[in-house]
């Protein structure tokens, strides 16, 4: 099975993989998080990343899709991917439509997550992320828990770390981006009828529950 998290900046996308990677041991293949990685290479393509990624604007299809077909291509994780903030424009969800054939594999639902956006300034503006296993806190919301329980058991050394793209002005050009961009390749899976809607305004526990009776039924 694999599964597309969606939704806006800050709608919870990252916080949900966590639960799905460690309760049904799912692999999460978040863009995000494969570009800061590259962000901290220091390389010249690190610095036109950082620029675009800091204007809210999206990285260019190519460098994408090369990094997803890395990963898709990995017998691995075949049929076991949650794919987190992937596809974010047409051209995408076409290029993973070729990718999924290639490798004989399939979308059983794309998660949407819905949130009201009045909400999204202040989860962003609180968020905070282990250094180590990655995982999302909140300064407001969901506070972190102790090192020597976080996610992977072995995150002692964390550093609790802000993204430099957690700021007002870049979130405001996140969501026009989220809007023009992505939000339209929702009727590309609605018409395949695998979208499944998410009250994502509810707390971190409840969504959890309304995800995971989704995927008991798939
Ligand atoms: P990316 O890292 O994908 O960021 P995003 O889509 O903007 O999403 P976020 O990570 O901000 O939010 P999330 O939905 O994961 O929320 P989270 O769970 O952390 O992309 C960053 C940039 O990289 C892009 O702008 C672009 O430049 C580039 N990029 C990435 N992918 C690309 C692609 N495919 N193509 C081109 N460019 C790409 O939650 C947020 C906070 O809210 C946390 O603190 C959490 O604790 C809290 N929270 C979560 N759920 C709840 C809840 N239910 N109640 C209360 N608080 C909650």
């Amino acid at each position: 099975m694999n599964i597309i998290i969606f939704g806006p900046p800050g709608a919870g996308k990252g916080t949900q993989s966590s639960f799905l990677v460690n309760k049904i041991k799912m692999f999460q293949l978040s863009t995000g998080d494969l570009l800061r990685a590259e962000l901290k290479s220091g390389s010249e393509l690190a610095k036109q990343l950082k620029e675009i990624m800091d204007a809210g604007k999206l990285v260019s299809d190519d460098i994408i899709n090369e990094l997803i077909e890395k990963k898709i291509s990995d017998p691995q994780v075949k049929n076991n991917i949650i794919f987190d903030g992937f596809p974010r424009n047409l051209e995408q969800a076409n290029a993973l439509d070729g990718m999924l054939k290639k490798y004989d594999q399939k979308i059983s639902a794309i998660i949407n997550l819905k949130v009201d956006y009045s909400i999204l300034v202040k989860r962003i503006s609180g968020r905070i992320s282990c250094s180590i296993c990655k995982k999302p806190f909140n300064e407001f919301f969901d506070p972190p828990i102790e090192a020597k329980n976080c996610e992977n058991n072995n995150c002692e050394s964390r550093e609790l770390i802000k993204r430099s793209d957690d700021n007002e002005s870049t979130v405001s050009n996140r969501l026009k981006t989220y809007d023009e961009q992505t939000l339209p390749i929702l009727d590309h899976y609605r018409s395949k009828g695998i979208v499944k809607d998410v009250d994502a305004m509810q707390s971190i526990n409840d969504v959890t529950s309304q995800i995971e009776a989704i995927i008991s039924d798939l």
